[in-house]
């Protein structure tokens, strides 16, 4: 009995120890990793392009991290924002990632502050396409794969309408989800549609 008991607390200690190095070794243990570009609470930060996490669907942020470390997205050369994203995902095993989903996801929801001004009016119109799959308020669907876009950096949803349509992001024939995006980007054909539309998703879902 002394033995056994003995014996299970070697392999429980064992077990320990080699989480408690693989957590050592991965550097997203350090609580900054993420919040340094993400912002305080996981806001997002214009200043270096990286938007809110706080609040962002568990399904959606496994996704993108996925998609960043497979390199279907974040590897175009003219994806600036996308490639510096992009080697933070590229070390993740899956166990980091489901151990950071489940580490955002502890983290507040607050909408982000609104920085783009544009003809909201005129963006409900062209909304209405959009919100077949990304819902009327904004809210997202995991049924579609799309996600909440209401509450977002709207600086940030602005890039990457921009990018989806300039084929910066979407276009790896591996990113299936993505590519549905470009089409749909196409649609809004300059720059003050883009602001109109994001000024329109600016006032759901607060
Ligand atoms: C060096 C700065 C930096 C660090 C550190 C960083 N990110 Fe990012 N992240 C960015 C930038 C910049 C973008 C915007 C990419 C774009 O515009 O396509 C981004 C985008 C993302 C996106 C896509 C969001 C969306 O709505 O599609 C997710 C998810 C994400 N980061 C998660 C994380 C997580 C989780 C961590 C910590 C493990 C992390 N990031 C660390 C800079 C960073
Ligand atoms: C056919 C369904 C569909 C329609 C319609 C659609 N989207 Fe999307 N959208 C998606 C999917 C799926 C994604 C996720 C792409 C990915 O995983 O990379 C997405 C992603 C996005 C993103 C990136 C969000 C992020 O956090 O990175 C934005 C912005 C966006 N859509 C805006 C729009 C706008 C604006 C419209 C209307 C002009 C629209 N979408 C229409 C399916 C759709």
């Amino acid at each position: 009995m002394k033995i056994i008991l003995v014996w299970s607390a070697a392999v429980l200690i064992c077990a320990f120890s080699a989480k408690g190095l693989a957590q050592a070794e991965d550097q997203y243990y350090n609580d900054r990793y993420c919040t340094t570009c993400h912002g305080v609470d996981g806001i997002g930060n214009e200043g270096v392009s990286a938007p809110r996490l706080a609040g962002m669907e568990p399904w959606y942020l496994q996704r993108q991290l996925e998609s960043f470390r497979a390199g279907t997205r974040g590897t175009h050369k003219m994806d600036v924002q996308g490639s510096e994203m992009q080697p933070m995902a590229a070390k993740l095993s899956d166990d980091s990632i489901a151990d950071i989903v489940a580490w955002v996801g502890s983290w507040e929801y607050k909408p982000a502050q609104i920085t783009v001004k544009g003809d909201a009016e005129a963006g409900k119109s062209l909304y209405a396409t959009c919100a077949a799959c990304h819902g009327t308020q904004g809210e997202g669907n995991e049924a579609f794969a799309a996600p909440a876009l209401a509450g977002q950096s709207d600086w940030y949803l602005k890039t990457q309408l921009e990018n989806f349509k300039a084929g910066y992001r979407g276009r790896d024939p591996r990113d299936s989800f993505g590519s549905q995006m470009v089409a749909m980007a196409s649609m809004l054909k300059d720059e003050a549609a883009i602001k109109n539309i994001v000024s329109y998703i600016n006032t759901l879902g607060r």
